[in-house]
């Protein structure tokens, strides 16, 4: 069984008496080492599957399962605790926390399971210094460039050792050369062995994926590199 296993997923926005029919018999495995794009045109369902996939939002029919465990039936409660154990997210736009410092930002996920300040901190150190962040964990992310908030972004998604890093058009907000490093630091995390999935709308961020599927109206058609 894969990290990820959807199968059938269909989902509808409803407005007044129309129902919008966004995402339709998605069916999908991603193996536990892989890196994923998922790429798709604007509208065409990529933020409403990722929603899915990072259990912030459920289906309407169809299965999933992450890492084992089932989500399609699973609770509002089992859902958060699914989430913050199972899922690092990245945004395009960094989604920090403006008043917190860098440190504080990047321990969140560690504070939400219950360790202290300290803890989580020590637990953190090693990310923060593969990140080229240890000079900056007292500045707030306002004192920052957009490539470095991101990294930050992307310390917080790999501290509490996610099964899966989930990301939304990361590079989406950067400069080229800010991009490329976002995507040679995707490079590096899969090859130390996290499992990735990336939604863009473009080609040539999708290409440095191992694979690439993609998503126009709602449907999903997969084919290898
Ligand atoms: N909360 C909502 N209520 C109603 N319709 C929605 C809602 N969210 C999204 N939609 C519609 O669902 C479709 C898919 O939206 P979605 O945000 O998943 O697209 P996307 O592929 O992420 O696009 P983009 O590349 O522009 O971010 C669109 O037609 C959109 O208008
Ligand atoms: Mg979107």
């Amino acid at each position: 069984m894969g990290i990820i296993e959807l199968s059938n997923i269909n989902k509808y926005y409803y407005m007044g008496e129309n129902a919008l029919h966004v995402l339709k018999d998605v069916s999908l495995t991603v193996e536990k080492g892989d890196y994923l794009a998922i790429l798709g045109p604007s509208g065409s369902g990529k933020s409403t599957l990722m929603n899915i996939i990072g259990c912030m939002d459920v289906s309407d029919g169809g299965e999933y399962y992450l890492d084992g465990e089932s989500v399609h039936n699973a609770k509002e409660e089992e859902l958060t605790r699914i989430r913050n154990e199972k899922i690092g997210f990245i945004f395009q736009k960094y989604h920090l926390i403006p008043t917190y410092n860098v440190l504080q930002n990047i321990v969140m996920p560690l504070l939400m399971r219950g360790l202290t300040l300290k803890e989580a901190h020590e637990h953190s150190m090693e990310i923060i210094h593969m990140l080229g962040l240890s000079d900056r964990i007292e500045h707030k992310p306002s004192e920052l460039s957009g490539g470095q908030q991101q990294r930050v972004a992307i310390a917080r998604a790999l501290v509490g050792e996610p099964a899966i890093l989930l990301a939304d058009e990361p590079t989406g907000a950067l400069d080229k050369n800010s991009g490329i490093e976002v995507l040679k630091l995707f490079q590096r995390l899969n090859d130390m062995g996290n499992t990735i999935v990336m939604i863009t709308h473009d080609l040539g961020v999708a290409e440095h994926a191992k694979r690439i599927v993609k998503i126009v109206d709602g449907e999903l058609t997969i084919q290898e590199k």
